[in-house]
């Protein structure tokens, strides 16, 4: 048996098994089963604390969602889609910070997760500047693999970025913060995907991503005609590695609109230096035209166009997760 997504009155699974006993999962769970701590994560709707589990002294990053804000803002479908993507990932053992229960009082709701001890992958290409190629190699499988993972459950993220990318205590790659992610519907789901994604008229025409932060890893599609397909974040990826290797990332400017522009028209450059493979495969990502992007025709769960491009070379997939990630420095 494995350990069940959240529900409201599910309590955290127990640290030291995947399988809570019959007492955590019928305990309804308060803020006072906690004692929360510093502060790691700041939203436009939430605020994550760390925070200690008073029975089992286990550590979790708590979302913390206040009512009248996500009332005033319109952001309930934020928090549903949260809760729904996490759930449905909660089985994958890797990629993804674990959604263990929600609960909440008269003013907020809380989201008890995993608490990715080592913060944002920003932080550590900042600080180092640049990634060799064999961790930006490594951080690029594993975040492939997680996106094959979540697009198999057809979740498309729609805001990757290095400051959505966690790292647990083990130096792995979690995926965190799917408040604007789409889970594609059964309507979706029932004809090819290629149609269904691509076909904008399913879609909500009108919707509006409104975006915490920066702009810069959003795909054309998103920005122009708000259709959803998983090649959006596949976009991403390719401005992940860019910036892992470059150290910044590939559309830049001063104000939003400016970035816009300068995605919309492909506007941006390669540094002297910067390895031939890996240009390669970002070419064929930051792809205009999202169908014709790599991997966006491959069938079945795995990226396999992606994983075979010769800048994988060398990867081990079945071994990414047990491996110690090479060190960044
Ligand atoms: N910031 C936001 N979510 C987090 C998490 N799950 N772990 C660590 N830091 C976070």
């Amino acid at each position: 048996m494995q350990a069940s997504p959240a529900t409201t009155v599910t309590a955290p699974a127990p640290a030291s098994s995947p399988v809570p006993s019959q007492s955590h999962k019928t305990t309804k769970r308060s803020a006072k089963d906690y004692i929360f701590g510093k502060l790691i994560g700041d939203g436009c709707y939430s605020t994550v604390f760390l925070a200690k589990d008073i029975h089992t002294g286990k550590e979790y990053a708590i979302k913390v969602c206040e009512k009248h804000h996500i009332i005033r803002k319109k952001k309930r479908e934020y928090i549903k889609r949260e809760k729904d993507a996490l759930n449905m990932l909660f089985n994958v053992p890797h990629g993804f910070v674990k959604l263990y229960c929600t609960f909440q009082d008269e003013e907020r709701l809380y989201f008890v997760l995993s608490y990715a001890k080592n913060g944002e992958l920003l932080s550590y290409i900042n600080k180092v500047g640049s990634f060799e190629l064999n961790v930006a190699k490594h951080y690029a499988a594993e975040l492939l693999w997680a996106l094959e993972k979540m697009h198999a459950q057809r979740i498309i993220h729609r805001d990757l970025k290095p400051e959505n990318i966690l790292l647990d205590e083990n130096m792995h790659l979690c995926i965190a913060d799917f408040g604007t992610a789409k889970i594609l519907n059964s309507k979706e789901i029932s004809s090819s995907p290629k149609n269904n994604e691509n076909d904008n008229s399913q879609n909500e025409r009108s919707r509006k991503i409104s975006f915490v932060g920066t702009p810069q890893y959003v795909s054309p599609e998103l920005l122009h005609d708000c259709v959803d397909t998983r090649a959006s974040d596949l976009w991403a990826l390719g401005c992940i590695i860019y910036q892992m290797i470059s150290g910044l990332p590939p559309f830049r400017a001063a104000t939003e609109f400016l970035i816009f522009q300068k995605i919309l028209k492909m506007d941006y450059e390669f540094p002297e230096g910067f390895p031939a493979d890996a240009k390669d495969l970002v070419e064929k990502l930051l792809v205009l035209d999202h169908s014709k992007r790599i991997g966006a025709d491959d069938k079945g769960e795995t990226y396999h166009s992606i994983r075979n491009h010769p800048f994988f070379e060398g990867v081990d997939w079945d071994k990414l997760w047990e491996q110690t990630p090479p060190k960044i420095s």
